[in-house]
């Protein structure tokens, strides 16, 4: 029954250009967190700028350092050096998703 409910909820929100990029379930995750928490400020997609300028678009954040390395941060609450960004304390399915979503944009 659960896997038929996230297959369902997958293809009613996967839109054309996410079709196009054919993420799989985790990284479809990972999207979908990155989208509610994290998109008002960074930009998640393949191109384009981030809402908030000084925030990295989420495809840079490799270039910074290998994007596993975040893993122990949103594990422990991520905290960066600036204010404005809330802290985010995330479950370690939430973690391994997110890091394919990451991957994802590579
Ligand atoms: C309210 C705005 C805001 C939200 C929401 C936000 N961020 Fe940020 N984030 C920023 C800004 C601004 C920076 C750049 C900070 C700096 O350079 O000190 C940043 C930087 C980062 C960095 C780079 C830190 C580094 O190593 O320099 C990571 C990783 C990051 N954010 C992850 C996330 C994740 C994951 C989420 C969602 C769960 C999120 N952010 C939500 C504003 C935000």
């Amino acid at each position: 029954m659960k896997a038929i409910r996230v297959c369902l909820t997958l293809l009613m929100s996967v839109g054309p250009l996410n079709a196009a990029l054919a993420l799989s379930p985790s990284e479809q995750r990972g999207m979908t967190f990155a989208k509610t928490n994290c998109s008002q400020c960074h930009s998640i997609d393949p191109a384009g700028p981030s809402r908030l300028a000084e925030a990295p678009p989420f495809r840079d954040l490799h270039l910074m350092y290998p994007v596993e390395d975040l893993q122990e941060s949103l594990a422990e609450g991520i905290r960066t050096g600036h204010p404005s960004m809330p802290e985010f304390h995330l479950e370690p399915d939430q973690i391994a998703d997110f890091i394919a979503f990451l991957k994802s944009l590579e």
